[in-house]
């Protein structure tokens, strides 16, 4: 017998508004939708998710979206420069692409791609020790600055030898990421028993416990096995005074929350540090980055750049790092948003629309251009 017809059902909503073939994206956020309908689910979690429960990572966003920024009227600017210098080199725009393992999970031209994709909008591409194409191979496509990002390996001759090839490849910046002692438990990519596909690797690390990061094991990430068996865990302050001897690139340390150590990097000779909680990935409970922001950059008292990520999503959202004192940020998942929906083309798209945006913000704020928007004043809780 059929089954009853129901007639007390509502009916049936039309979908979101969001982006289709014919509705391109007309934001960052366009890009999730069309990432996670692209690539597997696993790789998804992968991107998306942070450690614990989620808690820092949910902090990041409520943090920006609590910053209010007071305009200013009449200031005559109707056309501001997006421009800004960064490590004194002039940007397109105060922003940098993160550095962010394995891109060959979201598309074959993987790091290539949004490296390409970087170059033509005129902003740094930092390429992470855990890329899937060489340090060489990326930089060999010359599209424009790319900034080594360091992960400390226990065998410091292999350190030495990235520090070399990012030197020799012509990288323009070395990025050190201290907020990694061990990978921070990634309950999704745990429940997923998260591994490689084989035809992802560490490229840069040839011979270094790849096997590891390849084994499927159910309740085990095996990109946290990996990454185990391969970083240093106990890094110190001495560590990076023999760094700053190393290399003669402007150095960058990424992952500084604590305004004391700000302090302490400026002391070794850092030329900028990055306030990021690794976006939500590493400590949770760890603030929100927009909530330290401020008492870093009274720390560091204009000795060096500070730079933030971790949940950055819009022009709005860097107008409101600007104002809280940052010098620039760095941009993460919604690179690979794009990388996924669309590839080179995808990540242009995405970063010109950040460009508009970024200019609609500085020209609703009465600001010529970034340097001016560090002089706005905020309020936070609404
Ligand atoms: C999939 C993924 C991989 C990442 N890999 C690295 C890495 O290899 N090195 C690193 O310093 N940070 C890494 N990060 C952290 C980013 O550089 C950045 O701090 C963070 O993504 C910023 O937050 P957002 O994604 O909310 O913009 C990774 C982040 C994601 C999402």
């Amino acid at each position: 017998m059929a089954d009853p017809v129901r007639t007390d059902l509502p009916t049936p909503r039309p979908a979101p508004a969001g982006p289709t073939d014919d509705r391109p994206p007309v934001c960052l956020g366009d890009f999730a939708e069309l990432a996670r309908a692209a690539v597997p689910p696993g790789v998804w979690d992968y991107v998306d998710g942070g450690s614990g429960a989620e808690t820092t990572l949910a902090a990041n966003r409520a943090a920006l979206d609590r910053v209010a920024v007071l305009p200013r009227m009449l200031t005559g600017v109707d056309d501001p420069r997006t421009a800004a210098t960064l490590l004194g080199r002039e940007q397109a725009m105060p922003v940098v692409v993160a550095p962010m393992a394995y891109q060959r999970l979201l598309h074959p031209d993987g790091e290539s791609a949004l490296a390409a994709a970087a170059g033509a909008a005129g902003v740094p591409y930092a390429l992470s020790t855990l890329s899937s194409t060489t340090i060489e191979e990326v930089t060999a496509a010359g599209a424009g600055p790319v900034w080594f990002q360091l992960y400390w390996l226990r065998d410091r001759a292999l350190v030495a030898d990235l520090l070399d090839r990012a030197h020799t490849a012509g990288c323009a910046a070395l990025m050190v990421t201290v907020d990694v002692p061990v990978l921070g438990r990634r309950r999704r990519d745990v429940r997923n028993g998260f591994a490689l596909p084989p035809d992802v690797t560490a490229a840069n690390l040839p011979g270094g416990r790849d096997d590891l990061a390849h084994t499927g094991t159910p309740g085990v990430s095996a990109i946290a096995a990996h990454t185990g068996a391969v970083f240093a865990p106990a890094l110190t302050w001495a560590d990076l005074d023999w760094l700053r001897d190393r290399t003669p690139l402007p150095l960058l340390v990424k992952g500084i929350l604590d305004p004391r150590d700000a302090v302490r990097a400026v002391q070794v000779g850092a030329d900028a540090v990055v306030v990021s909680n690794h976006g939500g990935r590493q400590l949770d409970g760890a603030p929100a980055t927009a909530t330290v922001l401020p008492e870093v950059v009274a720390a560091v008292d204009g000795r060096a750049e500070v730079l933030l990520d971790s949940g950055i999503r819009s022009g709005t959202d860097v107008l409101r790092a600007l104002a809280l004192g940052a010098t620039g940020v760095l941009l993460g998942r919604p690179m690979l948003w794009a990388l996924a929906a669309g590839g080179r083309a995808g990540a242009e798209t995405a970063l010109a629309l950040l460009a508009t945006e970024l200019r609609d913000a500085l020209t609703l704020a009465g600001c010529a251009d970034p340097a001016a928007a560090r002089d706005l004043r905020t309020l936070t809780g609404g």
